[in-house]
């Protein structure tokens, strides 16, 4: 079989690979597509070392059909499409104990601290499988992954019926939670970024939404203004490393700032800087600020929403490459994020 290796960092080679065997416990996963992630761009330049080493497979986001059953598993047959759950909980630290996985203190995701989906074939316990019925697309399971980001960051935030929204980036996984939240209502939508092709996305697919371009405009005072002063229900930060914009607060503070009182902001992205607040900001709003991490058996909920037709994962689809050309797939992306958002991989040929 054929598996896009990750021999240093920046360089990725279609090699020749063993195929695995399916031990008695597992099944064995012939892989249709993978989806690249921020992270995997990280991974790719280095950035997560000392936790990567290379070699390595990449790939946490991917789909595939059981290419065989092992001796002892029951309740799985071959042909059956299945999305992997990539985490892996140890199961014995204080937020594991109380069932609350994403919080583990020592949490291993396959694709990062061990070899992932970005190969032809890869064998998993089959509980970490979810099934997807026949009639999915192979392509929109590869996005069953983070789209369970974007939905367990709805649920962090608790978002109701008719709440509003800013969601403060649309990039890779901003365009899931807007998706997540169109799951739940059909109130305003602010996105704000700083890449116009991104912003006009969106509203191709989905009513509401309002674009703001925050090298334009000041995106708290857009928000006040078009809420009559009141500001928005629930508010969603999915930048992380930000590009500063002169004269204008960091995507956290704006979020508080464009939030009602008592209302909700949820923070996704994942930044090595630190990142201001204005703590009495919060504090004179009673508002309530939630980290999402990960995703935590939302698989579930994504599978639903695929199958009742909810989601509209082609907005985000900008291209589909063959399994071997993983390194010009990552090199795309990173010289036009503008117009490349979610790249799939094609491992089946
Ligand atoms: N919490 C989690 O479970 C989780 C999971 C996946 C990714 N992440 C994190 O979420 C963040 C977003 O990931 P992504 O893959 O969507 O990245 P991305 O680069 O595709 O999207 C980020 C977007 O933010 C925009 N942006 C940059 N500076 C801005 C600013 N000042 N104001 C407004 N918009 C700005 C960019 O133009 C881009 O479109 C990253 O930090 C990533 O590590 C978190
Ligand atoms: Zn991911
Ligand atoms: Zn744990």
């Amino acid at each position: 079989m054929k598996a896009s290796v990750l021999t240093e960092y920046g360089r990725i080679e279609w090699q020749d690979k063993e195929k695995p065997k399916c031990d008695p416990d597992k099944v064995l996963i012939k892989v249709s597509y993978g989806c690249i992630c921020g992270s995997d761009q990280h991974i790719y330049k280095g950035e997560f070392v000392p936790r990567t080493t290379t070699p390595m497979v990449m790939g946490h986001e991917f789909g595939g059909t059981i290419a065989e059953v092992g001796a002892e598993v029951s309740g799985w047959e071959v042909g059956e499409k299945v999305a992997p759950d990539p985490i892996i909980p140890c199961m014995e630290c204080p937020a594991c104990k109380i069932g609350h996985y994403p919080a583990c203190t020592s949490l291993k995701i396959i694709g990062v601290d061990l070899d992932g989906g970005f190969q032809q074939y890869i064998q998993l316990p089959p509980h970490m499988l979810y099934k997807v019925p026949a009639s999915i697309p192979d392509k929109y399971v590869a996005l069953v992954e983070v789209m369970g980001v974007a939905c367990h960051a709805k649920n962090r935030a608790g978002l109701k019926k008719d709440d509003s929204v800013v969601i403060w980036g649309a990039g890779k996984v901003g365009l899931c939670v807007l998706q997540a939240v169109r799951t739940v209502t059909d109130n305003t939508v602010f996105l704000v970024d700083v890449l116009p092709e991104r912003l006009a996305l969106a509203p191709q697919y989905y009513n509401n939404v309002v674009t703001i371009d925050a090298t334009k405009v000041d995106p708290v005072k857009v928000i006040k203004e078009k809420t009559d002063g009141k500001g928005v229900d629930v508010a969603f930060e999915v930048v992380g490393h930000a590009h500063e914009v002169p004269g204008q607060v960091e995507p956290v503070r704006g979020c508080i700032q464009s939030i009602r009182g008592a209302g909700t902001v949820c923070v996704l992205g994942l930044s090595a800087e630190t990142t201001p607040v204005l703590f009495k900001e919060l504090i004179w709003k009673e508002a309530k600020i939630v980290a999402s991490r990960v995703s935590h058996g939302e698989f579930a909920e994504v599978i639903d929403h695929l199958v009742n037709n909810r989601l509209k994962l082609d907005m985000i689809i900008t291209d589909i490459l063959d399994g071997s050309k993983a390194q010009e797939a990552f090199d795309i992306l990173d010289n036009d994020p503008a117009n490349n958002v979610k790249i799939l991989l094609d491992f089946n040929g």
